[in-house]
């Protein structure tokens, strides 16, 4: 699977754009400000409908214009395939698959598989808990879509649940009816981010060992918000049990204060000495080896649960990363196909990339470099 092309219409900074990419390598240089994350922007939202850095659609609409146009053009071993996305300031957004327009974006999901690897992702560790909660969620989104409707269920059920808290007489009969609900999603929830993050631990176990050298060896663990038992039907009872035990909690916060929207995720280091939680004792060179191999697990894990690499995105990455996991990153990468971006062009990329284009952006047009 790679992108043939892609046109765009107003989309960021861009007013009109239509292009061709390499069926492996593309390397897109440019100075500050010119339009490179806008370019991985346009070609993320065809896999997942949405942004990696807004939760709002129309930011991505050009200043002063109504609609933005993204549309790609997919090779596929099964028969080509086009994904078009447009956002308007003043309706939906319309997603269509080879013309068709979709119902919802999980019907999005399945076709394309793109990872991007930003500066961001290298502060996962360090972050606010929210931050890996959407790489968990972002993942099991691309790899199980029955996890995509439990997570927008019980995302609706928690807005309910806490906007009735909000009123001013909360009748605890009624509130049961969410809780049940809540208990259910959120029980399955659960379940497939332990499996998941049991996996992602061990193959990023296995990257971490290969970056230090063996030196050091890295654990990766669930931190439920509440106590976990890997049976659906037992986890679903402790739930509820829980938000029953909270309502009193909840009344006086006036939100769901338990509950799988409070997880977390756990780093740790161990070395010849001694065993350490990353986030509070890991030096930053140690949080960025731990985010790096989880990234790297990211794409492998794809791999292995879709049986197809998948497209990859280095938005200006290499640049954060010292001489030595530089290497380790290109050596060992594996993709379909793969977009660099670098506002300074070094030479290692071009040795690296031989065969690649290479495509010069400056204020929002972007041109083949021969
Ligand atoms: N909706 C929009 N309409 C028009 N321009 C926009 C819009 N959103 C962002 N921009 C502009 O797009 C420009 C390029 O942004 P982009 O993030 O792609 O830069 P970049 O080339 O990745 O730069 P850097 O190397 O600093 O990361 C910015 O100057 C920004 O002001
Ligand atoms: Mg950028």
């Amino acid at each position: 699977m790679y992108i043939k092309n892609i046109k765009i219409k107003d989309f960021r900074n861009y007013e009109v754009l239509d292009l061709e990419f390499n069926e492996k390598v593309n390397i897109i240089m440019g100075s500050n400000a010119q339009g490179k994350t806008n370019l991985m922007e346009a070609i993320y939202i065809s896999s997942f409908g949405r942004s990696f850095r807004t939760s709002k659609d129309t930011d991505m609409v050009r200043f002063n214009t109504d609609q933005a146009k993204v549309k790609m053009e997919f090779h596929k071993d099964l028969g080509d395939l086009d994904i078009e996305i447009l956002i308007s300031k003043d309706h939906k957004k319309i997603i269509k698959v080879d013309g068709i327009k979709i119902k919802k974006t999980s019907q999005l999901l399945d076709n394309v598989y793109i990872v991007i690897f930003s500066p961001d992702d290298l502060k996962i560790v360090k972050d606010e808990p929210e931050k890996r909660r959407k790489f968990i969620d972002k993942e099991l989104c691309q790899i199980k879509p029955s996890y995509y409707s439990d997570l927008s269920n019980y995302k609706k059920v928690l807005l309910e649940r806490n906007t009735y808290l909000k009123e001013i007489n909360v009748d605890p009969d009624l509130i049961d009816i969410w809780d049940r609900q809540l208990a259910k999603y959120g029980a399955s929830i659960m379940i497939k981010r332990n499996e998941f993050i049991n996996k992602i631990s061990l193959i990023s176990s296995d990257i971490h060992g290969g970056i230090t050298n063996n030196k050091e060896s890295l654990t990766i663990k669930y931190d439920p918000n509440i106590s976990f038992n890997d049976d659906i039907k037992e986890q679903e009872i402790i739930f509820y049990d829980i938000i029953k035990r909270s309502f009193d909690n909840d009344l006086r916060m006036r939100t769901t204060t338990r509950g799988p929207h409070k997880d977390d995720l756990d780093f740790f280091i161990k070395n010849e000495d001694n065993t350490i939680n990353v986030r509070n004792f890991g030096s930053q060179g140690q949080q960025r080896t731990a985010a790096l191999s989880l990234k790297l697990a990211e794409i492998d894990i794809i791999k292995k649960e879709t049986g197809e690499d998948p497209i990859l995105l280095l938005d200006d990455v290499l640049s954060e990363l010292d001489l030595e996991r530089q290497e380790y990153l290109i050596k060992t990468l594996s993709y379909n196909q793969l977009f660099i971006t670098t506002a300074e062009m070094q030479q290692k990329i071009l040795v690296e990339f031989p065969d690649s284009t290479r495509f010069k952006v400056q204020k929002g047009k972007v041109e083949k470099m021969l």
